[in-house]
């Protein structure tokens, strides 16, 4: 077909236009046939509700995909968008630079904690992990640490898609039909003991020393080539586990005494999800790399970064000043869109005390999942922040199903988005929801339970 003839233009494209084929479109992370045959399609969104394209109000329960935390189509981020895309479209960061890159920089790098003070910004959770990992074998090589090539993740972690985060991510669907990935790279175990810590609301007492298993790791292969190890503050795509008490400061104890760089994957936590900027603050710990994505921009324009500490930064800025430090990096790294959608989101995050009323209101919305506790066929229950998962038991012989039919339940019937992770169910809400939209939304999420018994 010649270019011409695709020309879309005039009555019958615009959002809530219900597309007459759904095929071409591979869609990610989707049972793609199952999808097609009964779509759920959002068209239109504003504040706690997407809309589908017939007008019905869906409830959204996973900040679209954990990232828009101030609530949809927020007129300050719209405008500064919209101003944006008038002013400079798009500006190299390749030997050039535009204000609001700096800008927004320094505003992140205030909001980290410790000496976190620089950003090297990308398009994506995965991108950022990526960069991490990367910047972290860099380190290694230009302090004269080379040998120092290992990288150790955690089981059930999940670190995107890149060759990178799937290598050192622990989920097993994500990693099994893609070859060797990286080499040299190890696993801690899950910090999830159900036996030990069920229906435990926030941080459980137990399991702090899973934090020990890299002692292990370490007798085994020599700390000398280990370059990082990389976690979730709290592991959110399979099934949102929180990481023990005490566990945090452990691996940073043990990190430090062999000279490993620990990054905190915060692409989910990052930006009010556990109550603070960063949920390095809420455990007390300061990692050596930070990864954010989602939370920075509200999900309106993609956008991802590493926060790295002084040190490392440092460590680069040596030899002659015309040759580049780093090799590394994308075109649209700190694009000009997504500056401006960030540097608004933090100024609403700021203006409406957004992490302030996620922490102030984690207890309400944890005991409203637990009174979930007596349904039929709940085995677990998890909060932590503004996020939590209802474990069901899976239908026999065929694991995710009940999941599968609860989602499809939950938009169709009850005007809910949620998550699931095989049959967990996922909820994530945006961090403006107020008391009485946890009520509704765990009640949703209650009558959904009972129809997949
Ligand atoms: C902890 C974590 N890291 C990385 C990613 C990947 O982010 P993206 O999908 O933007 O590549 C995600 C996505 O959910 C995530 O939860």
């Amino acid at each position: 077909m010649a270019l011409d003839d695709l020309v879309t233009e005039g009555a019958g494209v615009g959002a809530d236009a219900i597309p007459n084929d759904l095929d071409a479109f591979w869609m990610p992370f989707t049972s793609n046939r199952s999808f097609k045959k009964r779509p759920r399609l959002v068209s239109r969104a504003k504040d706690m509700h997407y809309y589908t394209p017939e007008g019905r109000a869906i409830l959204d329960g996973c900040a679209g995909l954990w990232c828009v935390n101030p609530g949809h189509n927020r007129e300050p981020i719209v405008e500064a968008i919209r101003q944006a895309a008038t002013e400079v479209d798009f500006a190299p960061t390749f030997q050039y630079g535009h204000p609001q890159a700096f800008r927004l920089a320094s505003r992140i790098a205030d909001l980290a904690p410790g000496d976190l003070d620089h950003v090297f910004f990308c398009n994506s959770g995965s991108e950022a992990v990526d960069t991490a990992l990367k910047i972290a074998l860099a380190y290694h090589q230009t302090t004269g640490a080379g040998t120092r090539t290992r990288l150790i993740g955690r089981e059930r972690g999940y670190h995107g898609v890149g060759f990178g985060g799937i290598s050192v991510g622990g989920i097993v669907s994500n990693r099994r039909t893609f070859g060797t990935m990286l080499t040299g790279v190890d696993h801690l175990r899950s910090t999830y003991d159900r036996e030990h810590q069920a229906f435990t609301k926030g941080e459980p007492d137990y399991g702090a020393h899973f934090a020990d298993e890299l002692e292990r790791i370490v007798a085994l292969h020599d700390a000398s080539t280990i370059a990082s190890v990389i976690v979730e503050p709290m592991g959110g795509s399979t099934g949102v586990l929180p990481t023990p008490k005490g566990y945090l400061k452990r691996l940073r104890e043990i990190c430090d005494k062999y000279g490993i760089l620990l990054i905190f994957d915060e692409v989910i936590t990052g930006f009010g999800r556990l109550g603070h900027a960063f949920a390095a603050e809420r455990y007390g710990v300061v990692p050596d790399m930070i990864t954010f994505a989602k939370g920075i921009t509200a999900g309106a324009v993609p956008m991802g970064g590493v926060l790295v500490r002084k040190g490392i930064h440092d460590a680069f800025m040596k030899g002659p000043e015309h040759v580049v430090e780093l090799f590394h990096g994308y075109t649209y790294s700190a694009h000009p869109l997504a500056c401006a959608a960030g540097l608004a989101t933090l100024d609403l995050y700021a203006r409406e005390h957004t992490f302030t009323h996620a922490r102030a209101l984690e207890p309400f919305f944890a005991d409203a999942m637990m009174s979930l506790k007596d349904k039929p066929g709940v085995l677990d229950i998890r909060t932590v922040g503004i996020t939590g998962a209802v474990d069901l038991a899976p239908k026999e012989g065929a694991p995710g199903l009940k999941g599968y039919e609860a989602l499809e339940r939950a938009f169709h019937e009850e005007g809910l988005m949620m998550r699931i992770a095989g049959d967990t169910l996922v909820v994530t809400p945006p961090l403006i929801i107020s008391k009485d939209q946890v009520g509704e939304l765990v009640e949703k999420l209650g009558r959904v339970i009972e129809k997949v018994a």
